[in-house]
């Protein structure tokens, strides 16, 4: 019922009700962060797919009430909530993968850099506890400033010795889903058949749309090219300052994170040629850390896809963003060495 009441609504959906895909034993989930205004809408989603046989929901503040909430949904995953750091541990045992939205969000006027301070810790205790508890997870990385905390995140795995660089990965699905969503406005196209590949990192001019690369193919003019580019890369300030101070985008992100969670079970479980754009550690070009389409198997992310043939507008982006990308993985790594 579910099933056929979500596929009448949006094709896209279909994921989070279609059985075709899921595996028989299910997969492990851990939300980080779950009580808040991603982690909630994204535990309902993840609570929504028939991949999922766990799903584990903690944060400092009102797990129980969520998890007793979304506990009562007739899908097969079986929730369970934890709060507070002495109950941190248990909830990552096991767990497949581990989903990071825990963190500060921003307020008009800030960057996502402006949340370093706070969510540099956030991100390091828990992926500290990730190192000890579940070694072998993928962690998905939600929270900002992204460029930095992913880097942060692969030091501290390092310094456990449990470091696979193809585990740990940066969600910039959300750029991905905007220029998508904007480039089928523009074009009078079907937005759920739309894909623009976007590379770089998860931040202002970092934010790198291919749109020379978009499926399926379609031309723009030099002021289509501006005009889209700087919108997709000004996406969250203008949900930011729409928010008014109350907060960044929660439901996108929540429709995003859970397009990329479903990407990475699906591939988990055998699924071939799966591809999402993930920031992750390179070893192709100049950054320690980038953002391409990834292709995604049974162990991770398997390769990058690298970036494919620039144009010239998109080469002259790329120069744009080296300086802003270097210093935040720069920054980062200072923090890490600190933290350790
Ligand atoms: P929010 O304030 O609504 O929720 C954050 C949650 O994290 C809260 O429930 C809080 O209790 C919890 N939390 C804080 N410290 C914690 C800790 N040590 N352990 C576990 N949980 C902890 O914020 P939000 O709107 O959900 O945004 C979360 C983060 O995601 C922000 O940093 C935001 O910038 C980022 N974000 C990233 C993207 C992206 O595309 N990657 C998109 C949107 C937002
Ligand atoms: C986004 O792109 O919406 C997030 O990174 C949140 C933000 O601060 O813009």
């Amino acid at each position: 019922l579910l099933g056929s009441l979500i596929s009448r609504i949006s094709p896209n959906l279909i994921r989070y009700a279609s059985s075709s895909s899921a595996s028989s034993t299910g997969r492990k989930v851990a939300v980080l962060g779950a009580s808040g205004g991603i982690g909630q809408p994204l535990s309902l989603l993840l609570k929504l797919s028939p991949l999922i046989s766990d799903l584990s929901l903690y944060d400092i503040q009102h797990t129980k009430g969520v998890g007793a909430d979304l506990s009562h949904i007739e899908t097969r995953a079986k929730v369970k909530a934890y709060v507070g750091k002495e109950e941190l541990g248990n909830a990552l045992k096991g767990m497949d993968l581990v989903v990071i939205p825990a963190g500060v969000p921003r307020k008009p006027g800030m960057t996502r850099d402006d949340l370093f301070n706070t969510n540099a810790t956030i991100v390091a205790d828990l992926v500290s506890a990730c190192a000890k508890n579940c070694p072998r997870a993928i962690i998905a990385i939600i929270a900002n400033p992204v460029n930095s905390t992913v880097v942060i995140a692969a030091e501290i795995l390092k310094a456990n010795n449990v470091y696979d660089e193809k585990k740990v990965v940066g969600v910039t699905t959300l750029d991905v889903v905007r220029a998508a969503t904007f480039v089928a406005e523009a074009k009078g196209l079907d937005p759920t058949k739309v894909n623009v590949p976007v590379i770089g990192g998860h931040s202002g001019n970092t934010i790198i749309p291919l749109l020379s690369q978009v499926s399926p193919p379609v031309s723009f003019s030099q002021q289509e090219l501006d005009s889209l580019s700087t919108r997709i890369q000004n996406a969250g300030t203008e949900v930011v300052e729409a928010k008014a101070g109350t907060g960044s985008a929660t439901l996108s992100m929540a429709h995003a994170g859970a397009r990329f969670s479903f990407s990475v079970l699906e591939a988990l479980s055998g699924k071939q040629g799966v591809v999402e754009c993930g920031y992750i550690a390179s070893h192709d070009g100049e950054f320690s850390h980038f953002a391409t389409p990834l292709l995604f198997g049974r162990n991770g992310v398997e390769k990058s896809m690298g970036t494919g043939k620039l144009s010239d507008y998109e080469k002259k982006l790329l120069e744009k963003a080296k300086k802003e990308l270097n210093t935040n993985i720069q920054s980062g790594l200072t923090f890490a060495k600190q933290y350790l």
